[in-house]
């Protein structure tokens, strides 16, 4: 199912509301803003993975700017990602 904020493609709204509206789906994909991230690993009842494709500083793990705590320790987006999965996200 698609959602955009317009409209323009599948169902208007935020792809919160889509996701709420599923019952039979085992692992989600998402990427995008990462309040929307946040919010889909909220929402969601099984596993998945995000996308962290906007943080980004130096891009080859030099500055740690990218760097996101997880379970397992601090992980630069640009090198152990960009993709991590729900279960190890520390928001
Ligand atoms: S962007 Fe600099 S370490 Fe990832």
């Amino acid at each position: 199912m698609v959602a955009t904020a317009d409209g323009s493609i599948g169902k208007q709204g935020f792809v919160t509301a889509v996701l709420n509206e599923l019952e039979n789906y085992s692992y989600f994909y998402a990427c995008g803003p990462e309040p929307m991230l946040k919010a889909v690993c909220a929402e969601s009842k099984s596993s998945g993975a995000c996308s962290f494709e906007e943080r980004m500083g130096c891009g080859f793990g030099a500055c740690m700017g990218c760097s996101c705590e997880t379970k397992y320790g601090n992980k630069r987006i640009c090198r152990d990602g960009p993709v991590l999965e729900k279960e190890e996200i520390i928001w």
